[in-house]
Formats: C-alpha cells, sequence, structure tokens
C-alpha cells in the first residue's frame, strides 16, 4: 500500500542549485567558498568532497584548507581571520567536529558572521532564536525547504524533533518555533520517547541511530523526516525503521535521498545570502 508522500530531497536539491547556477552565473565576481579541514577525519572528508563536488556543479570557487591535526588555536585563529579580511572569500566552513585541543566555540565564533555559511556563529544562533532574518544552518533549513516544497503544514502542529545537537537539533526546534509549531525536544535523557512521539504530527530524528523510530511509536498520518546517517556495512540507513513507518505515515523521507542532499543545497544558498549581504 503506497499512499505516502516521499518526499524527495535528491530531486528538490537538484532543481534548486539548477536556480542557484543561474544566479550564481550573474555574479562578478565569481563567488567563493572556502572549508577548512582540520586532521583527517575520513566521515569529514567525504563530507567535503560532497559539498566541493556541489560548488563545482553550480559554478562557485571552491577552496580546501586541509591543516595538519597538530595546529595550534593561535595559527587557526589567524588563518580564519585571514580569510576573514579576504574580499575574494564569501564563505568560510570549518568542518567539525576539531581536533579535541581545540575550542570549537572560539573557532566557530573566530568566523566573520558575515561570511558563516554554516549559520554557525552565536550572532547568527541569536538571531535564529530571536525569529529575526539570518543565516540558518543548512540540515535545518533543508527540512523546512523540504517541508514547504510538499505544502506540508507547519503552523499549529506538534513537531517533536529527537536530537538536541546545535548542528540540527536545536536550530530545528527554532526554526520551526519561528513557523508557529508547537515544540518538544527529545534527547538521550528523555524518558519514554514513545509517549511524545505518539503525539507528534511532525517527527524530526537526528539521533545516528538506526531504527530508533519503530511504526508503534508513530501516530497515523504523521510527517516523519529522517535525518539520521548511519552506515550499516555497504548499506546507508536513518533513524526510523523506513519499511515499517512509512505505511502509517502520510509523508516520509527516504535515506538516502531525502536530507542529506537538501543539506548540501542549502549550504549553497547560504553561500548567495553572504555574497549579497557583503
Ligand atoms: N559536521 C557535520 N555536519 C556539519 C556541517 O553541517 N557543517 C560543518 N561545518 N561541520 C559539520
Amino acid at each position: 500500500m503506497v499512499d505516502y508522500m516521499l518526499l524527495d530531497g535528491k530531486m528538490l536539491s537538484n532543481k534548486i542549485k539548477n536556480e542557484l547556477k543561474a544566479e550564481f552565473a550573474k555574479l562578478d565576481p565569481k563567488p567563493k567558498l572556502v572549508v577548512i579541514l582540520v586532521g583527517d577525519d575520513p566521515a569529514s572528508k567525504l563530507y567535503i568532497q560532497s559539498k566541493q563536488k556541489a560548488c563545482e556543479e553550480v559554478g562557485v570557487i571552491s577552496e580546501t584548507i586541509l591543516l595538519d591535526s597538530t595546529i595550534t588555536e593561535e595559527q587557526l585563529v589567524l588563518e580564519i581571520e585571514r580569510l576573514n579580511n579576504d574580499p575574494t572569500v564569501h564563505g568560510i566552513l570549518v568542518q567539525l567536529p576539531l581536533p579535541k585541543h581545540l575550542n570549537e566555540t572560539l573557532i566557530i565564533n573566530t568566523i566573520s558572521d558575515k561570511k558563516d555559511v554554516d549559520g554557525f556563529h552565536i550572532y547568527n544562533k541569536g538571531r535564529l532564536i530571536n525569529n529575526l532574518e539570518t543565516i540558518v544552518p543548512a540540515t535545518p533549513l533543508g527540512v523546512l525547504t523540504l517541508l514547504k516544497e510538499y505544502n506540508i503544514e507547519i503552523k499549529g502542529k506538534h513537531a517533536v524533533v529527537i536530537g538536541c545537537s546545535n548542528i540540527v537539533g536545536r536550530p530545528m526546534a527554532a526554526l520551526l518555533l519561528n513557523h508557529d509549531a508547537t515544540v518538544t525536544i527529545c534527547h538521550r535523557y528523555t524518558e519514554n520517547l514513545k509517549q511524545y512521539t505518539l503525539m507528534a504530527d511532525i517527527i524530526v530524528c537526528a539521533v545516528g541511530k538506526p531504527n530508533l523510530i519503530t511504526a508503534d511509536m508513530v501516530k497515523e498520518g504523521a510527517v516523519i523526516i529522517d535525518v539520521g546517517i548511519n552506515r550499516l556495512g555497504k548499506k546507508v540507513v536513518g533513524d526510523v525503521d523506513f519499511e515499517n513507518v512509512k505505511d502509517k505515515a502520510s509523508a516520509i523521507t527516504p535515506v538516502p535521498g531525502g536530507v542529506g542532499p537538501m543539506t548540501i543545497a542549502m549550504l549553497l544558498s547560504n553561500l548567495l545570502k553572504c555574497y549579497q549581504n557583503q
């Protein structure tokens, strides 16, 4: 039985990338994104490769700066300040996580808030919390854009966000609240998760645990957004037991091909915004 809507992030991200490509083509000088990777975490390397590929697709100049994991905080700060002051650079992204000896908060807040394509700078986060115009982190913005594309009502709905990371859960909850949802945030210390998910009109799960959300935890007709990316052998799966949950859902994202590609498209959209702000 297929009466759920499949929220196709791959298709929508391609459409958005094509639109951005046309916008970027009008710009002179060309927009430039600088990605900084400290150390050689394999997952981070894969992520930045896909970011670079997307930049190439849409006609953005991308430069990757690979730094040794032994770099000092002072050296990294100097490197970021150099990029802040370089008028040919419009967006700066420091891939997370950073090695333990580097203070992530300090590093992220060294990036100019005008070049902060990730929307992680404390000024941009503050603006999001205050429901002001800002650069919104790419993954939550990708989720919102998918919901809007498929005309899914947010206003007045009960959204349950599972996971409270700085990258996804917290900004996701703020964004949904800014769109007039009633928002519940669940996390690792939530007792009886199911009691909350059963009340949800919209579930956004960003935890990193395969099969965390099973069919018995979902209300009939709920909208299910799966932000999880988990590698099981060669297979990539989300946090939701898709096969069993889909028949209860009114709409659901696949993994892969749901939220993942939207994140990259939104990063490029944020770069355009940064460019226009400079
Ligand atoms: N690590 C995992 N996701 C992200 C992201 O969206 N941006 C950055 N900078 N690092 C990440």
